[in-house]
């Protein structure tokens, strides 16, 4: 007797990136640069791309409605010129779909406490003595709604977020053992080369460690930056290990496999000074943002353009979420509301 096959699930990319301040090269090498690559028509492409701007997370840590609102239409614009393109993925604001903070709720009545006690920003804070809110120590929950809510089946992340995209997949799996297949398991997706970019300090590039340079950072502040990335008091004549090196490393995010390799000769083989590998980043760190920051000068004159993709971006996702949204309700006994849809 023939068997009818499922038909194939779509593949659904999702991520989000919180307006917490300017992009840094963490941010593009490990995230942005995936949603561009996996939008659809581009040489990854998934069938869908979801991307979104998460201002409820950044409210753990901005409290200063003007300076969140600025960073909200910083981020849009630096994606927009970056290349995520509208017209191909869905880009908007988190919080303009509020049913993502309902289904948050569903996950926290299935989250042991131990889980989120072991999530590390959390830990981070409490080992340093420092004061945690609920809102940080329930971070993960809403992450996992963020990446439930559209069926989500790839996330592209830096490494920092494996953890969260694992929390996510046991609540799913669950929630899905208490009430039925709801939920669809999502996979983080990683990039060899760009899942921990260092910080000129060497240590993960990051805000919270004042090691980033950002992404359009101004010439000036960028070379100051470049020149102040610490290297080690090897003599110049002496070998070196490129892979150790996260001067290396941060030039290598830039150089083609070419330059790569004859920087990697250069170091094996000793005689140079770091000075000429600081120069050659500078070249080409600034070449390789150029193009994106006069796209990103002539997107700022027309706030309204930015406004209306985010708008076009939620009200689509709002009705995906919607759908989810009342696909989790039934099942865990809600009736209320609309009724769901079906299909993924
Ligand atoms: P956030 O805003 O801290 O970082 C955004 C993205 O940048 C990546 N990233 C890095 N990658 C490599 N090297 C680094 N040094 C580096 N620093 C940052 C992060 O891994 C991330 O992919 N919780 C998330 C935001 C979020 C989210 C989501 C992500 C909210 N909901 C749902 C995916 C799916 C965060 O704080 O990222």
């Amino acid at each position: 007797m023939p068997t009818e096959a499922s038909p194939p699930r779509l593949t659904r990319a999702l991520s989000g990136i919180q307006p917490t301040g300017r992009f840094h090269w963490g941010n593009y090498f490990g995230a942005i640069r995936q949603y561009i690559d996996l939008q659809p028509g581009a040489h990854q492409a998934a069938d869908e791309a979801y991307y979104f701007i998460a201002d409820l997370h950044a409210l753990t840590t901005v409290r200063d409605p003007p300076v969140l609102r600025g960073f909200v239409r910083d981020a849009a614009l630096d994606l927009v010129a970056l290349g995520l393109d509208p017209d191909r993925a869905l880009l908007f604001v988190q919080s303009d779909v509020p049913e993502v903070t309902q289904l948050a709720w569903l996950l926290m009545t299935v989250t042991p406490m131990g889980l989120l006690e072991r999530c590390h920003a959390y830990k981070d804070k409490k080992t340093r003595g420092l004061p945690a809110d609920a809102g940080l120590f329930t971070y993960p929950v809403l992450m996992a709604a963020d990446i439930l809510a559209y069926d989500a089946t790839v996330v592209p992340v830096g490494e920092d977020q494996v953890q969260h995209i694992e929390v996510c997949r046991d609540l799913a799996g669950t929630f899905n053992h208490l009430y039925g297949d709801v939920f669809t398991l999502p996979c983080p997706r990683l990039v060899e080369g760009g899942a921990k970019v260092p910080g000129t300090d060497g240590q993960k590039m990051s805000k919270s460690y004042q090691n980033t340079i950002e992404v359009f950072e101004e010439p000036a502040a960028l070379k100051k930056k470049i020149m102040r990335i610490t290297t080690d008091s090897r003599p110049v004549d002496e070998p070196k290990e490129p892979a150790d090196d996260h001067l290396f490393q941060l030039f290598a995010l830039f150089a083609d496999a070419a330059d790569r390799e004859a920087m990697a000769d250069l170091y094996r083989r000793g005689g140079f000074g770091y000075g000429e590998v600081k120069q050659r980043l500078l070249a080409e760190a600034g070449r390789f943002f150029a193009e994106a920051q006069a796209r990103r000068a002539g997107l700022a004159a027309d706030p309204e353009r930015i406004e209306a993709i985010l708008a076009a971006g939620a009200a689509r996702a709002r009705a995906k979420a919607g759908a989810v949204l009342a696909r989790a309700s039934r099942a865990c006994g809600l009736d209320h509301g609309p009724p769901p849809v079906t299909g993924r």
